[in-house]
């Protein structure tokens, strides 16, 4: 059968060097052709046109850190699984998704990402996976060795939190950065000094200074900057490529800039709630206060004006979400901060308020908040298929962009089975009308079509 082409015509695309009116010619999957202005598209036989006059084309986002459907002790999970999830992400502009495998207790790092597999199997994005290293596993170098090689996954993370969980011990965090570095694997790490927030933790509820409030006061920015500084020291000392999830501190962030200097191969990514949301949110509604709990918390409205200029200034390479949405009525039930089970929404908004925030208020160039967005991701974590970029040969997800229309964030509309929205009320002045994921139109005006195709897994090449 022979390949379908579509020819996107009339738009701005954003290309890695900067925007240009181009036409571009998809064969299947594939971006085949980019049309400069000389060229003839009249001529171009295809068999959908798309009109993207007097728009913008981004490539699509590529979100690598989110949980669809990650089961907490206690029986609560996340509220999206990978069908809601992916389908919020298509519809705000991500087209590829990077997820975890995460072994229960007692389980192979194997058997678990079977099982992570199968429930994958609705991903209406193209996704990855990294694994995860918990507390209790054994023999993991060889389980790392094994399943990297079966599945094609060169990334795993840790956590130096959560002690009383899945966290690690510097001990055991050592051998994983030192397996991590003998088998090319890139290291995410969840850079939070979980003994002292444990220690706080445990003094504030004794106190009975059992507010949200006091989660962001029991993980402040030093738990962060230890634990940056920790494992980029780790990462030196093995040799490990290391990537730090979620940093949230001016703090942390000047810890990487340290470990750079000395030669450490450090990278990072900031969370679209830590550019959007501050610590206000703990104490203006004390109420409302637990639906904005998440890990590292929201911080000081000046560090978040700190990560805008770290990021502008190429110092953190990208954006991503921690998508980890839960029921207003789990968020709330509990009656003290530390059994409030941790994370927000984010993967439907994170290309619409970014891109817009950071072109219209932020001066970021389109080409700096698309590379921020997926080409430096796909970069990163070298994604089969997928440069994150708008070229010729790439896979072709593409975003099309309305520059003249504004949308508003809201529960009643967005795609999360989550009841409540962390960006309730905010405006991106600019929004989404069209989204191709491997050349599939996905969203025409806004809407997502359902039965157009599943996902495909995506290797990490070495
Ligand atoms: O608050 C967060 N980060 N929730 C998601 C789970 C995790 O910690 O990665
Ligand atoms: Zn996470």
């Amino acid at each position: 059968m022979r390949n379908r082409k579509i020819l996107v015509y009339g738009g701005s695309c954003v290309l890695r060097e900067g925007t240009y009116k181009r036409d571009i010619l998809i064969n299947g999957e594939r971006i085949e052709k980019l049309l400069d202005e000389k060229s003839d598209s009249s001529s171009v036989k295809a068999d959908e046109i798309i009109n993207a006059e007097g728009k913008l084309i981004i490539p699509g986002g590529i979100d690598p850190h989110v949980h669809f459907s990650l089961p907490l002790s206690g029986g609560v999970r996340s509220a999206d699984d990978f069908r809601s999830g992916t389908a919020a992400a298509l519809t705000g502009g991500t087209t590829t998704v990077i997820d975890f495998i995460t072994p229960t207790p007692g389980e192979s790092l194997d058997e678990a990402a079977e099982k992570r597999l199968k429930e994958a199997e609705d991903s209406l994005c193209d996704f990855s996976l990294h694994f995860s290293i918990v507390n209790g596993m054994t023999d993991v170098r060889n389980q790392l060795k094994e399943c990297s090689l079966r599945y094609g996954i060169n990334s795993c993370k840790i956590y130096l939190a959560y002690q009383d969980t899945i966290g690690l011990k510097d001990d055991q965090a050592f051998d994983v950065f030192k397996a991590a570095a003998e088998l090319g694997v890139k290291l995410l790490v969840h850079c939070e000094w979980g003994e002292a927030v444990d220690f706080q933790r445990g003094e504030f509820i004794r106190q009975g200074k059992k507010t949200a409030a006091y989660h962001a006061a029991s993980r402040p920015p030093w738990a962060e900057q230890v634990a940056v500084a920790k494992a980029c020291r780790m990462a030196e000392v093995c040799g490990t490529e290391l990537y730090i999830v979620h940093v949230s501190t001016a703090e942390g962030i000047g810890e990487i800039m340290k470990a750079r200097q000395r030669g450490v191969d450090v990278n990072a990514e900031i969370c679209l709630h830590h550019l959007f949301l501050d610590d206000s949110r703990y104490t203006e509604n004390v109420k409302k206060a637990p639906l904005y709990i998440m890990s590292p918390p929201l911080r000081p409205a000046l560090q978040k004006k700190a990560l805008w200029k770290f990021a502008k200034a190429w110092i953190i390479g990208n954006i991503s979400t921690d998508h980890c949405p839960f029921m207003k009525a789990e968020k709330l039930e509990p009656d003290n901060f530390g059994s409030v089970p941790n994370g927000v929404n984010g993967v439907e908004e994170r290309v619409p308020l970014f891109f817009s925030e950071a072109v219209s208020r932020y001066g970021f160039s389109p080409a700096q908040a698309s590379a921020l967005l997926s080409g430096n991701a796909a970069d990163f974590f070298r994604l089969k298929g997928k440069t994150g970029r708008i070229e010729e040969e790439s896979d072709a997800d593409l975003v099309i962009i309305d520059t003249k229309k504004a949308m508003k964030i809201s529960a009643a509309s967005h795609h999360s089975l989550s009841d409540y929205n962390c960006y309730e009320g905010f405006k991106a002045e600019f929004s989404i009308t069209d989204v191709l994921r491997r050349g599939k139109h996905l969203v025409r005006n806004g809407e997502l079509i359902r039965t157009a195709g599943k996902g495909k897994f995506l290797i990490q090449s070495m």
